[in-house]
């Protein structure tokens, strides 16, 4: 585990275009972290990386969106609501965490028995300062 200090939005767009260079087919960003840390931030940045040029929402309510416009196909998952490990199963969620492109995974820790063992986790938490985050990363 290895410990980072992001000291405002800037620097997690930096890491976020980094981490994106890094990234191929198959990969699977698993993202936990408290409301607001910035989940949905980093996922913005990370499509940008990609050369994503669709603009990048939230998809608490649908749980999965899918942007095709970067280098690779980017599925962005938020899991917050999902009840049920059968509502991801009814949605083929394999054919996506074992897919052709890239997946982010918002709310990750919720699903933890479905996440790959290879997946690269951030859990990001709240630093002293309003800007500030704390990621904690397996890799
Ligand atoms: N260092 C930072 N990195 C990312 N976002 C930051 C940072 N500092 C401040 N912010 C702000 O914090 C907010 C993060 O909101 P965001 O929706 O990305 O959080 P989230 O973790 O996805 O929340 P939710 O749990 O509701 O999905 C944004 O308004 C963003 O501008
Ligand atoms: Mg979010």
């Amino acid at each position: 585990m290895k410990e980072l200090i992001i000291k405002n939005e800037q620097e997690t767009r930096l890491f976020a275009l980094d981490l994106a260079k890094k990234l191929e087919k198959g990969s699977l960003v698993a993202l936990s972290g408290d409301l607001g840390t910035g989940k949905t931030a980093l996922t913005k940045y990370i499509a940008e990386g990609l050369g994503v040029t669709e603009t990048v929402t939230s998809p608490t309510f649908t749980i999965i969106q899918e942007y095709r416009s970067g280098r690779l196909p980017l599925y962005h998952f938020d899991v917050y609501r999902v009840n049920d490990e059968e509502e991801l199963f009814e949605i083929g969620y394999e054919e996506y965490f074992y897919g052709d492109g890239v997946c982010v995974v918002e709310w990750a820790d919720l699903i933890d028995e479905l996440i790959p063992e290879d997946a690269l986790r951030i859990h990001i938490e709240y630093g002293k300062a309003p800007e500030e985050r704390i990621y904690t990363c397996s890799f």
